[in-house]
C-alpha cells in the first residue's frame, strides 16, 4: 500500500521522471519557514550564501525537522522504499528581478552516486511560477544520461554554465508551478532548468535530496548523509549529527567540515550549482 502517493501518481513519476504538485506542508507553515530563514539572514547580515546554503539542516533545527517531515518521507518512501538517507539539501533562492537562470542539465552528471535511485523534493517557501523563474522539467528525459558542455555564461547559476549539449525544445519544458507548502519530486536524471525571476519578490525553494541506504558514493572518498527513516544496513555513508540549537557552535563546525570536504573532494572541477560560491 502506498503511504501518500496513489499507484497512478507513482506510475506517472516513473514514466515522466517528476511529479507535482504534492501538498507537503500547510501554506502557513511555509510562511513560517520563510520567516525563520529571513530572521537567520537578518542575524547573519545578508542573504544566505556560499557553503551556508548547502546542508543548512546541519546547523538549523527547523530544517532538520523539515527533512524528516512525515508527509515528505511518505512520498519518498512510495518511490524509493523505507530505508532513507537525506544525502544533501540546498536553498535555491532567486532574488527579485534576479537575472540568474539555470541552463538545462541533469543532476546525475555531477554527483558521483552509484544508482539513479535519487529523488529531489523541492519545497516551495514562496510561490514558484513562470514570472519568478520556476523550474521546468523535460518529461521522460530521465531515461538516459545526456552529454553536457560548459558555456561559462555569467548569469548562469551553474558555476561552469554547464548545459545539455543538444538543443532542448523550450516548448517541451513543463513549468513546475507551485504554491507555498507544495513540493515537486524529480528524478536525478531528469533534465531541468529555470529562467530569471522577473517578479518583485524573492523566489525561495529548498531542495532535499533523498537516497535509499543501498546507494554508494563512487567518486568522492567518504561521504556523509542523515538517516531520516528506517534502518541503514549498508553503512556506505557516515551519519551526520543533528543540531541541538540553531547555529550551535559544534553544529556550525560540523557543517563547515562536512560541506568543505564535499566541495574539495567530491565536487572539485565539476561545479554543480549546489556548490557555487
Ligand atoms: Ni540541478
Amino acid at each position: 500500500m502506498p503511504k501518500l502517493l496513489s499507484d497512478e501518481a507513482v506510475a506517472r513519476y516513473r514514466r515522466d521522471g517528476y511529479l507535482f504538485p504534492v501538498d507537503v506542508i500547510a501554506p502557513a507553515e511555509a510562511a513560517e519557514l520563510r520567516r525563520r530563514l529571513e530572521d537567520h539572514e537578518a542575524q547573519t547580515g545578508g542573504p544566505i550564501s556560499g557553503d551556508r546554503r548547502h546542508k543548512a539542516h546541519l546547523y538549523l533545527t527547523w530544517l532538520n525537522e523539515l527533512i524528516r517531515h512525515p508527509r515528505i518521507l511518505d512520498a519518498v518512501e512510495d518511490v524509493l522504499g523505507r530505508d532513507l538517507l537525506c544525502w544533501s539539501t540546498s536553498f535555491f533562492i532567486k532574488e527579485a528581478s534576479d537575472p540568474g537562470f539555470v541552463s538545462w542539465h541533469q543532476d546525475a552528471t555531477y554527483w558521483g552516486l552509484s544508482s539513479p535511485d535519487v529523488m529531489t523534493v523541492w519545497v516551495a517557501f514562496t510561490p514558484a511560477n513562470l514570472v519568478n523563474g520556476c523550474m521546468k522539467f523535460l518529461p521522460g528525459s530521465h531515461r538516459q544520461q545526456l552529454d553536457h558542455r560548459d558555456t561559462f555564461d555569467k548569469h548562469n547559476l551553474l558555476s561552469r554554465g554547464q548545459e545539455i549539449a543538444v538543443t532542448v525544445d523550450e516548448a517541451k519544458g513543463v513549468p513546475a508551478v507551485l504554491e507555498p507548502g507544495q513540493a515537486s519530486l524529480h528524478h536525478v536524471l531528469l533534465a531541468h532548468g529555470s529562467a530569471p525571476n522577473r517578479s518583485g519578490d524573492r523566489r525561495i525553494g529548498f531542495a532535499i535530496r533523498y537516497i535509499p541506504t543501498h546507494v554508494r558514493q563512487v567518486v568522492g572518498e567518504r561521504d556523509s548523509a542523515t538517516l531520516v527513516r528506517g534502518t541503514d544496513n549498508f553503512h556506505h555513508f557516515d551519519h551526520e549529527p543533528r543540531p541541538a540549537a540553531d547555529c550551535a557552535p559544534d553544529a556550525l563546525a560540523a557543517h563547515a567540515a562536512i560541506v568543505g570536504r564535499q566541495v574539495q573532494v567530491l565536487y572539485r572541477g565539476t561545479g554543480h550549482d549546489h556548490f557555487r560560491p
